[in-house]
């Protein structure tokens, strides 16, 4: 059976005291929690300061981004051997507003999911389409188009090392989560595609997170899902209540 697998995108938002506070509030919400795995995801400024207060705990430590390269001329970017040195286990890319915003492309977005791999990151995938990709019934094009673009040159046990993320780009930050039959259907293609690529056996091993305005009201009903293995949460992981609800959405 697959754990599932809870992760809070805290995207630009918390200072370092800010970080440290709501994960120490975090720690203590959750620390009755068995088999989920709880992630948090602060900015990298707060990546140090969180490490030490999940120390001991079930928390592990994500980052929100990486660079390709592991070092060089490359201002302002962080690698994968940075991220390792200050205790992430895992690391998103590929986030819709690294492809909206800074010009993330399939291309950049598998060299830096095979850099986190090459050193013992975990990466979490995020893939999604946007609204008007779905109304004009492209969905699943763009998924996978964003799936096989991702993980293009992996081998089953590097994928078995990743996480997929489905994000629908309209439900991100837009209190309009998708149905849970929506998510669903999505997270059940994903599978199927990687049961063509891979195996049957590989495909059914993989986590696939859903994101987009995860809730403690909505986390149980998308979680009942068959394919559905966890959720990645923006908004309600800035609060440690909001997210230790959603961890604990059995
Ligand atoms: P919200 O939960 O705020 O919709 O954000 C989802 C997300 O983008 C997580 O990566």
């Amino acid at each position: 059976m697959r754990t599932p697998i809870i992760a809070g995108n805290w995207k630009l938002n918390k200072t370092i005291s800010e970080s440290v506070a709501l994960t120490t509030s975090l720690k203590a919400s959750v620390a009755d929690v068995n088999n989920v795995e709880i992630i948090v995801a602060p900015p990298f400024t707060a990546l140090a300061a969180v490490n030490e207060v999940i120390a001991g705990s079930k928390i592990r430590l994500s980052a929100q981004d990486v660079y390709s390269e592991d070092s060089g001329a490359f201002t302002g970017e962080v690698s994968a051997p940075m991220l390792k040195d200050v205790g992430c286990e895992y690391v998103i890319i590929g986030h819709s507003e690294r492809r909206q915003y800074f010009g993330e492309t399939n291309e950049s977005v598998n060299q830096k999911v095979k850099a986190a791999l090459a050193h013992d990151l975990k990466p979490i995938l995020c893939v999604g389409e946007q609204l008007q990709e779905r109304e004009a019934g492209q969905t699943e094009t763009i998924i996978e188009d964003h799936v096989t673009g991702g993980i293009a040159g992996l081998s089953s046990t590097e994928l078995l090392s990743c996480v997929i993320a489905y994000e629908p780009v309209w439900a991100i930050g837009t209190g309009k989560t998708a149905t849970p039959a929506q998510a669903q259907e999505v997270h059940s293609f994903i599978r199927g595609l990687l049961t063509k690529i891979y195996s049957a056996d590989v495909a059914s091993q993989l986590c696939i997170q859903y994101g987009g305005s995860v809730k403690p009201e909505n986390a149980s009903e998308l979680m009942a899902q068959p394919d559905v293995d966890g959720a990645l949460v923006g908004g309600a992981s800035l609060e440690a209540e909001s997210f230790a609800q959603i961890v604990k959405f059995g």
